[in-house]
C-alpha cells in the first residue's frame, strides 16, 4: 500500500530542527529563553546579558560578562564603508532595506559553517544596533556619532540616534523591548536565516535573509502596519464598524493572531504593563493610538477570541516605540536589531550539526509529454 503523501503548507505543525534556545509554552502563555521566563528576564536581566544567554544557553559569570561587554561595545563602532553607504542611501531607501544592505556588506568575502564563531555573532548584533541608529540619524539630517564605551547597548542605540544620552526610563523601556524581541523559536525570519546558513552561506548573509523575511506585514512588518492601522481608523468611535468591515472582507487585523499562540501573546501582556507606567507622559498622537488600540483589542477579541485569535506582540509595541521617540517607519528595523540575537544563536546552534535544508514538493502538473514544433501547433 503506497502511503498517501501529506503536504504541510507553510510547514504548519512541522518540527524542522531541535533547539535549546527558547520554549513557547502556548498553553500557559509563557515564553522561556533557555529556561528563563522572559518576564523575569525583562524585570531582572538586560538585553546585553540575554545576547550572552542566547549564544551560550547560560547566564555569564561576572568576569565573562566583563569580557563580553568589551567585545560587544568595541564591535559597535562603524567603519568608513558603513558610514559612506549610510550617507549615500539613508535618504533614498527605507531603513530595513539599508539595514539588509549593510549586513550583507559585513559578510563580504566570508563563508559560513563555524559554529564557534561567537566573535562574528557578537559583531553582528553590535553592528545591527549601530547601523539602525546611524541610518535614522542620517535620515534626519545628522551624521555618525561613535558609540561610547561607558553606555549600555540600549543607551548607545538612543545616543547614536539622537546625539544625547537618553533618560534612564527611555533606556530601560528600550532594553525591555530588545529583550522581548530577541528570540521566538523558528518563525519565518529565523527559518529563512537557517535556510541560508544551511548552505554554508556566511553568518551575515544569513541574517540578511532573516531581515528580508521579517519585513512582511504578516511577520515583523505588522508592528508598523498596526500603528498605521490605528492612525487610519482615526477614532475610538470608528473601531466597531472598522472591525466588522475588515472581517467581512476577510482582511486581517494587524497585531492580532499568531501561528503558535492561540491565547494572548505573553509579550503583549508585558508591553501593556510597561505602557501603563507611562500613561501620564503620552503625547496626543500616542494617546489617541493607545485609546484606539484598546478599543481594537476589546472589539477584535469579541469576534476573534473564540477562534484562538488574540493580540500579539505587535499590537502594543508601536506605542512604546513612539514614546521613546523612534520614527514610525523604524519599528520593524528595531525588531530586526533585537532578533539578530536569536538569528545568530540559531545559526551557530544549527551549524553544530548542519544539514542542508531542502524540502520536497508534491508534483501536480502535466504527465510526461512529447515536444510539438511551433509550425505543427494548431489552435489559438
Ligand atoms: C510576529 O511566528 C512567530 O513567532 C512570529 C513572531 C516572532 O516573534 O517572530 O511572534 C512575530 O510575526 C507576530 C505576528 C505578527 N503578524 C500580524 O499581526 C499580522 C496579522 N496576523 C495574521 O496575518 C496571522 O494571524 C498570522 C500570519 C500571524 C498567523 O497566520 P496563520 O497561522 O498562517 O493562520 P491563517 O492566516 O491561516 O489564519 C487562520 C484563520 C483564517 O481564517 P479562515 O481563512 O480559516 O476563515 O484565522 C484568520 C484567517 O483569516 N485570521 C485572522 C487574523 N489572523 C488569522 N483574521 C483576522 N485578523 C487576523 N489578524
Amino acid at each position: 500500500l503506497v502511503q498517501p503523501i501529506s503536504v504541510f503548507k507553510g510547514l504548519e505543525g512541522v518540527y524542522v530542527t531541535e533547539s535549546a534556545l527558547s520554549l513557547i509554552d502556548s498553553e500557559n502563555g509563557v515564553l522561556y529563553y533557555a529556561g528563563y521566563d522572559v518576564k523575569e528576564l525583562v524585570e531582572r536581566s538586560s538585553f546585553e546579558e540575554v545576547v550572552f544567554l542566547m549564544l551560550h544557553q547560560r547566564l555569564p559569570t561576572s568576569s565573562e560578562f566583563t569580557e563580553f561587554l568589551k567585545l560587544l561595545r568595541r564591535s559597535q563602532e562603524l567603519e568608513p564603508i558603513h558610514i559612506e553607504t549610510i550617507r549615500k542611501y539613508a535618504g533614498v531607501t527605507d531603513i530595513l532595506s539599508l539595514l539588509a544592505m549593510l549586513i550583507v556588506l559585513e559578510g563580504r568575502g566570508k563563508i559560513g559553517g563555524n559554529s564557534n564563531d561567537f566573535n562574528a555573532a557578537v559583531n553582528a548584533v553590535a553592528k545591527m544596533g549601530s547601523f539602525f541608529s546611524t541610518i535614522i540619524r542620517v535620515r534626519y539630517g545628522g551624521d555618525y556619532i561613535p558609540p561610547r564605551r561607558d553606555l549600555s547597548f540600549p543607551e548607545n542605540l538612543l545616543y547614536m540616534m539622537n546625539g544625547e544620552v537618553p533618560s534612564r526610563e527611555h533606556a530601560d523601556v528600550l532594553d525591555d523591548l530588545l529583550i522581548l524581541h530577541a528570540e521566538h523559536g523558528i518563525p519565518a525570519s529565523t527559518f529563512a536565516s537557517l535556510v541560508a546558513a544551511s548552505t554554508l552561506s556566511d553568518l551575515y548573509s544569513s541574517i540578511a535573509a532573516g531581515i528580508l523575511a521579517l519585513k512582511g506585514p504578516l511577520h515583523g512588518g505588522a508592528s508598523e502596519a498596526s500603528y498605521a492601522q490605528a492612525l487610519s481608523i482615526g477614532s475610538v468611535e470608528k473601531v466597531p464598524e472598522w472591525v466588522q468591515l475588515t472581517l467581512s472582507e476577510k482582511k486581517k487585523i494587524m497585531g492580532f493572531g499568531h501561528r503558535v499562540y492561540k491565547i494572548y501573546d505573553p509579550r503583549a501582556t508585558i508591553v501593556k504593563n510597561i505602557i501603563a507606567r507611562f500613561m501620564g507622559s503620552m503625547n496626543s498622537e500616542v494617546k489617541k493610538v493607545y485609546e484606539i488600540t484598546r478599543a481594537l483589542e476589546e472589539y477584535g477579541e469579541k469576534y476573534l477570541a473564540s477562534r484562538g485569535i488574540y493580540p500579539n506582540v505587535d499590537l502594543w509595541t508601536p506605542i512604546l516605540y513612539r514614546m521613546i521617540g523612534l520614527p514610525a517607519d523604524s519599528f520593524t528595523a528595531l525588531f530586526a536589531v533585537s532578533r539578530t540575537a536569536g538569528w545568530v544563536a540559531h545559526i551557530l546552534e544549527y551549524w553544530r550539526e548542519n544539514k542542508l535544508i531542502r524540502p520536497l514538493h508534491l508534483y501536480v502538473g502535466e504527465r510526461p509529454r512529447k515536444y510539438i514544433p511551433l509550425e505543427l501547433r494548431t489552435g489559438s
